[in-house]
């Protein structure tokens, strides 16, 4: 291993060239053996993440999928979503080897050395479908966030082959294809508690039209109380279906309420949870809530979450159905590329981004 670096030496020296530009992540810079973090990752002392604001006395709900036609399967998913917009699934039919091979598989991509990964980050890649980068929106962000990803939308089998890295892409592909299944039972069971019957061709691609799957890597941090891993924020997607491994440090916030309950990491599990696409499909029934993860002193960790979303150019807003029982709409009709651009355009900043579709 390197030896450490002094404070006044990393401070002096150009982290964000070495992390953002040249590609390296926070991954490298957890391997040069920093014995202070970088002041760029110090976040403001409200986004530090106090165990203050912890809970130990309650926890998202696990659902046991293995009796599918049971009612009250579908009541515990539409409740869930309902009361936390988080939950766990077990027995849910995606097979153990496929998850434990995408994450071999995420471990091995961020093995590769920076100028491999770096191929594929925003000022290389020949798509911006693929993108391979650090923190969240580095130019956008005071605090950058203590995490390096690879973001690969989904179009085609022949694209990916094409443009999705080697190291990863079909690991990554069977994931993605083998939990279609129990994404669309859930998306059902959801669409059902709405009292929307059927999922025709253009709920199809309101619930379900696009995906994008991310690895996410978050090495080992010196100093991780004074930083994170995630910050706050709410996802995009209609759903998002997380794989995460053995570490912990997610943790979901309570709805309307300052309390942070953590995701406990379950041998098989998934962790599902709504999307602000959903939020505003179901009017404001089903909780896309606010969640981050914290930076680790002693372990890297990874996580894959897919994020199942409508297509860029569909209109989202409340679905005439939810509308139909005289529910005053509380969000407009917004074309979805503009809502996630707006994403993009800041900082994690908590449930913000919804105010963009509020009437
Ligand atoms: C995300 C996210 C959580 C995790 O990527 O949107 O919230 O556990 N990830 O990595
Ligand atoms: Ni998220």
């Amino acid at each position: 291993m390197a030896p450490a670096l002094s404070m006044d030496s990393i401070n002096s020296w150009d982290v964000i060239s070495f992390a953002v530009d040249k590609g390296h992540g926070v991954k490298g810079l957890a391997e040069l053996g920093l014995e202070t973090l970088p002041k760029q990752y110090i976040q403001p002392i409200e986004e530090q993440i106090t165990y203050s604001t912890v809970v130990n006395d309650d926890s998202i709900p696990v659902i046991d999928l293995s009796n599918w036609n049971d009612p009250k399967v579908a009541e515990q998913i539409c409740n869930a979503a309902e009361k936390w917009g988080f939950f766990q699934i077990v027995n849910h039919g995606i097979p153990i080897e496929i998850l434990e091979n995408v994450k071999e598989a995420t471990r091995g991509f961020f093995q590769l050395p920076a100028e491999e990964k770096n191929k594929h980050s925003k000022d290389h890649s020949p798509s911006n479908n693929v993108r391979y980068g650090t923190s969240f929106t580095p130019k956008a962000e005071k605090a950058l966030e203590w995490k390096d990803f690879l973001s690969l939308f989904y179009v085609s089998d022949d694209e990916a082959a094409a443009l999705w890295p080697s190291a990863c892409r079909n690991e990554a592909l069977d994931f993605m294809k083998s939990s279609k299944l129990v994404i669309r039972r859930l998306l059902e069971a959801l669409m059902k508690g709405l009292n929307v019957k059927e999922i025709d061709e253009t709920k199809e691609s309101l619930l379900m039209g696009s995906k994008r799957i991310n690895m996410n890597y978050y090495p080992k941090c010196p100093e991780p109380e004074l930083t994170v891993g995630v910050g706050r924020h709410s996802d995009v997607s209609t759903l998002t279906i997380l794989l995460q491994d053995d570490i912990g440090g997610l943790y979901v916030k309570k709805l309307d309420r300052d309390a942070w309950v953590h995701v406990p990491p379950i041998d098989g599990a998934i962790v599902i949870n709504v999307g602000d696409a959903l939020q505003i499909l179901s009017n404001g029934r089903y909780k896309s809530i606010e969640h981050r993860v914290i930076a680790n002193g002693r372990r890297n960790r990874i996580s894959v979450p897919i994020f199942v979303n409508p297509r860029p150019n569909d209109i989202i807003g409340p679905l005439p159905e939810v509308i139909e029982r005289g529910e005053k709409p509380i969000y407009k009709q917004v074309l979805y590329s503009d809502y996630v651009k707006h994403f993009f355009r800041k900082a994690h900043d908590g449930k913000e981004t919804v105010d963009f579709a509020k009437i």
